[in-house]
């Protein structure tokens, strides 16, 4: 189990309580491909950013690869986000004043564990691998839709994370592009042994995945 959840709640709110997930078991095998469905505001986002710890319950248990995340201290937290979690949001959040291959050096560059040279050689890896090599030098902000969320692949890719977590990938793109990135991120499930979470609207993709999680009202519907 590649990620485990335990009872976990969430509340927002201190005089009116609004518990936005009431208590979810959930049990996340590793190299399988997770679609999340359900209705606009039934937790899904919620959910994701929990057990990407990028957001804390309010009750219950956390396990990334066995480790409890109430055992960990901030800094470790973030240490095991940054190794072992790659994030893909529906707006791609690149830095639009700086290039394809920049925008995916930049997180690693940034963290500084290794040398400029190795991190480069990686980055042109993965946009091959995205299909993206001949536009490396391009601005993030003349790349296309598609091409964008391509780029945020390859840097999700980056630090080579057991796990992506994605929330509504293809939620602005047309359907053929939608298509194209849910096979490219197939191919690194197949490819690499990635495990995926991906949120979706879309009922082509949720039907192509291992297992399909639907989210009703805080509460896990279907499985
Ligand atoms: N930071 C927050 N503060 C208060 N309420 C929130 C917050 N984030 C989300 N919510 C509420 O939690 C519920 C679930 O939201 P979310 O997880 O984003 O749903 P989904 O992704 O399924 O659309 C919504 O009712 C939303 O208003
Ligand atoms: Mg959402």
């Amino acid at each position: 189990m590649i990620i485990k959840l335990e009872s976990v709640k969430k509340i927002y709110g201190e005089t009116i309580k609004n518990t936005v997930l009431k208590g979810i078991n959930l049990e996340i095998e590793k190299g399988t491909f997770n679609a999340i469905i359900g209705q606009s505001g039934s937790g899904k986002s919620t959910l994701l950013n929990i057990m990407g710890t990028l957001d804390k319950e309010s009750e219950g248990e956390v396990y990334i690869n066995g480790v409890s995340t109430k055992s960990l201290s901030k800094n470790d937290i973030s240490a095991l986000r940054n190794k072992e979690i790659g994030f893909i949001f529906q707006f791609h959040h690149l830095l639009p004043e700086f290039n394809a291959i920049e925008n995916i050096m930049m997180p690693a560059l940034i963290e500084g564990v290794k040398d400029a040279k190795t991190i480069s050689k990686r980055a042109e890896f993965l946009l091959d691998k995205v299909g993206l090599l001949k536009l490396k030098n391009n601005m993030a902000l003349n790349l296309s839709g598609g091409q964008q969320q391509r780029v945020a692949i390859a840097r999700a890719l980056m630090n080579s994370p057991e796990i992506i977590l994605a929330d509504e990938p293809t939620g602005n793109l047309d359907s053929d592009t939608t298509m194209e990135i849910y096979n490219l991120l197939r191919e690194i499930n197949k490819e690499f042994g990635t495990t995926f979470i991906i949120i979706t609207h879309d009922n082509r993709i949720a039907s192509l995945a291992d297992r399909i999680i639907e989210i009703e009202n805080g509460e896990i519907a279907k499985d």
